[in-house]
Parts: C-alpha cells; structure tokens; sequence
C-alpha cells in the first residue's frame, strides 16, 4: 500500500473535503484555517457606518497568531474572496516556498481554493502577515495580522500589547473604502495615505492599565505609505528589538520614534502618569493621541530597574565586510525626479513611475544571484524626491555605518530622498527573495526587485 506523504504545497482546489477527513484521521490533522474574506468593522468613529473590509477569520486586524519560537506555523489559507491572493509573513527567516509572493515563490490562490503555510519560527519577536498579491489594494483593505513568536523566557511584563498602528481612505459619507487604486497621483507621488489613523482596526484605541506597571508594547506599522512619527505620554522606557530582531542592549526610548512603513519596534516602558499616551506627530505638526492608556489604580511593586535585553536569536553572526560582494541599486522616478520625461513617459503606459536597479517592476531576471553563505554590501541610492521603505524578504540585515561598524538588524529600512545608505547581509537562506519599497503604491509602480541565493 502507498504511504501517505503529508503533503506542504497542495493546492486544494476541487479536491474533495471527504478525502481530506479521511487523511487527516489517519496520518495528519488538518491545520487550522486562516480564511480571507469580507467583514463588516467599525473602524470609522461611532456613529458612522461599518465599512466593508477584506479581512483575515472576519476580525479587523486579522487574528494574532502567537506561538513559541522553534515550533511550526501551520495554517490553511482559504481564500473565500473572489480575488486570487497569498500570504506573506513577513520578516520569518522562511522556508522560500512558504513567502507567499504570487508569480515568484508560488501561484495565486484562485478564489475558493486553499493553500497549506507551514514552516518553522527560528526567530523570537514580533512580524506580522499581509496579502501579497496586488497588495496596494488587498493590505489597504484590510488583508494583514500581527504574528508574534514568544522567547522562550519572556522579560518581566504585566501586559504585552501587540499595536498595529494604520490608516485608512474612507469616503466621509458612507465611510467605505475609497475604491481608486491606482490614482497615478499616489503611485508617483508619496503613496496611498489614509484620512483615518488608526491602531489595531479603531480610530481611536484606548488600553487600561495601573500606574508604576511594565508593559511590553510591540508596534507595527501596517500603514500602505504612513510613516509615523511617534512620542510617549505618561510612559517611560526602552526600546528592546526592531524589525523583531533583539537590540545588544535596551535603548532609551527616542524623544521622536520614527516607524516606516513595515517596520516594528518593542518597547518596553512603565506607567509614570496619571494620564498616559502614544502621540502621533499630524501633517497639521500637531501631537495627536494616537493610543490612550486608561490608568486605573496603582501596581503592588514599585518601579523596577531597566530590563535586561532579549535573547538573541541564533545564528545571526554579523557579515564579514571584508569579503563581501558590493553591489548598487539605485531607485529613481517617481514626481518631481531626475528622471527625463522621455524615458517616465515609456513606463507609464504600463503603470509605472519607478526603477529599482533600472528595471521597472520586478524583472524576469533577478538583479544578483549570490551564493548561498556569500556576504554582501549593497548600496542603495535614492535618486528621487520621496523617502522609501525598502524591505528585503527572508533575510535581515544592517546598516553599514561610518568606519565599517554595523547597525541593529532591520528587515525594513527607511531611505530620506537624496540619501544613500550601505546595507550588509550573508545571503543565508536559499530562494527567491523580493526586494521593494513596502509603501505599497511604489512597489506597484515599478519599485520592486528580487535577488536569488542559490
Ligand atoms: Cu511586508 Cu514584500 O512585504
Ligand atoms: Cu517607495
């Protein structure tokens, strides 16, 4: 008799749900689903209408998965939207296969078909999963969650918040989604920027907790093109990972915390207030509450000394300079650029306002092939007059700084217009791995790339 392989990839569509139950009893159990579909949320203020949003299990965020670091995350994506998608789960040190990148790394999950995710957490912290297939549209509708992977010793916390801070473009009357996705003002100009701020799918979130309490803050920014520029209320604190990857030691909370598009940062902060807040800086230049803390009594212990840092995750030695390939990529494009207009005019017949390395959207070719275990530099100059936030898949890397010294592990970086910035990285782990700007109208219009270790 034929042994029953349990198989990773298989696509489901048209296979029978009987066949499924029989194998399951029998050799596997059939992974919990992660189903993409239509949800109504309140995210606009009470009073207005609910919006219709592309949601993950029907909530707004979609739900946090949490598991221990080392275990594997096994869920079957089950996409009941009548669009193709995918999941990316972004920033995991991934199996290549399991990235979720349609065209590249596997197909697009046609509606009413499923896909199994399944691979391995090597690494402590905080990531989160998005759509990736057209995920201008499909993140901005809703299509992301908070993926969280717990140290295997948690630090000293009273409470741990996952905040995904985002925003939303809702038409004012009816407060639904604004449906004008490829608006060439926002694939050239700065991106699709929302008229509602807003943490963990409300307007506006408010936490309790009690004064002299240590709580670990883990932020995300889901936003297609906000950068957020944040300051702590009532809290004081450190700041212990970025992109999920630990810091050497616990740094001061910055006086002004910069997130991209993307990125991630742990806090962790004690309640030194009455009245608490994270405050986020407006286009007005105006502080607005962009999280309130409802402080409610006071905690038994008193304050305590600043954490340790959080265990580093393993295999993560730092690339040797010395013998790296250098490489450059230049972005450029994009309104009010360098680019000459004969050449912008050719790429917007197909949509596309961009480069990344001189191509215009990901190209049949990768821009390097690197051997696996090769460390690299690779500079990275933006030639236009927007900032980016360019983030490469499966592996992080770091800032290479003046004097050859290296910054904190980052899967996302933030690139100001006119700036050029090295990063370096040992190209680890085999695959296909994209590389774009994470505001979602750039990678659209032409700022995505990809390499290949091999
Ligand atoms: Cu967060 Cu290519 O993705
Ligand atoms: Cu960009």
């Amino acid at each position: 008799m034929q042994s029953f392989q349990p198989t990773r990839r298989a696509v489901l569509a048209g296979m029978g749900a009987s066949a499924l139950t029989a194998r399951a009893g029998f050799a596997e159990t059939v992974p919990i689903p992660l189903t993409a579909q239509r949800a109504m949320a309140q995210i606009a203020p009470e009073g207005y209408p609910q919006t219709e949003v592309w949601s993950y299990d029907g909530t707004l965020p979609g739900p946090e998965l949490r598991l221990a670091q080392d275990t594997r995350l096994q869920r079957r994506f089950v996409n009941q939207l009548d669009v193709p998608s995918t999941v990316h789960w972004h920033g995991i040190r991934i199996d290549n296969a399991m990235d979720g990148v349609a065209g590249l790394t596997q197909d697009a999950v046609p509606p009413g078909a499923s896909f199994d995710y399944d691979f391995l957490v090597p690494d402590a912290g905080t990531y989160w999963y998005h759509a990736h297939t057209n995920s201008m549209e499909q993140v901005a509708r809703g299509l992301s969650g908070a993926l969280v992977v717990e140290e295997r010793h948690a630090p000293d916390v009273d409470r741990d918040e996952v905040l995904m801070l985002d925003d939303w473009l809702l038409d004012p009357e009816t407060a639904q989604i604004a449906p004008d996705f490829n608006h060439p003002m926002d694939l050239s100009h700065g991106g699709r920027f929302g008229n509602l701020i807003g943490t963990n799918g409300h307007y506006a979130l408010t936490l309790t907790a009690k004064r002299n309490e240590r709580l670990r803050l883990r932020l995300i920014n889901a936003a297609n093109a906000r950068i957020f520029v944040l300051r702590l209320a009532g809290l004081s604190g450190w700041q212990v990972a970025l992109d999920g990857m630990p810091l050497p030691a616990p740094e001061p909370v910055p006086q002004e915390l910069v997130l991209a598009p993307a990125q991630r940062v742990d806090l962790i902060v004690d309640v030194i207030a009455e009245d608490a807040a994270i405050e986020q800086l407006g286009n007005d230049q105006e502080w607005h509450r962009q999280v309130g803390l409802e402080i409610s009594g006071q905690a038994s212990r008193t304050r305590r000394a600043a954490p340790a840092s959080l265990p580093a995750n393993p295999n993560m030695d730092a690339p040797v300079l010395a013998q790296a390939r250098a490489l450059e990529m230049k972005i450029e494009g994009g309104a009010m650029g360098r680019m000459p207009m004969s050449r912008m005019r050719g790429m917007m017949q197909d949509g596309k306002f961009w480069t990344l390395g001189g191509q215009a959207g990901p190209a049949a070719a990768p821009f390097a092939r690197l051997s696996q275990g090769e460390p690299v530099r690779l500079r990275m100059i933006n030639d236009t007059a927007f900032p980016h936030a360019m983030h490469l898949h499966g592996m992080h890397f770091r800032e290479v700084l003046a004097e050859g010294q290296l910054g904190p592990m980052r899967d996302t970086f933030l690139t100001d217009a006119g700036a050029s910035h090295e990063i370096a990285f040992t190209a680890e782990n085999p695959g296909k791995w994209l590389l774009h700007c994470h505001m979602l109208a750039h990678a659209a219009a032409g700022m995505t790339s990809w390499i290949e270790v091999a």
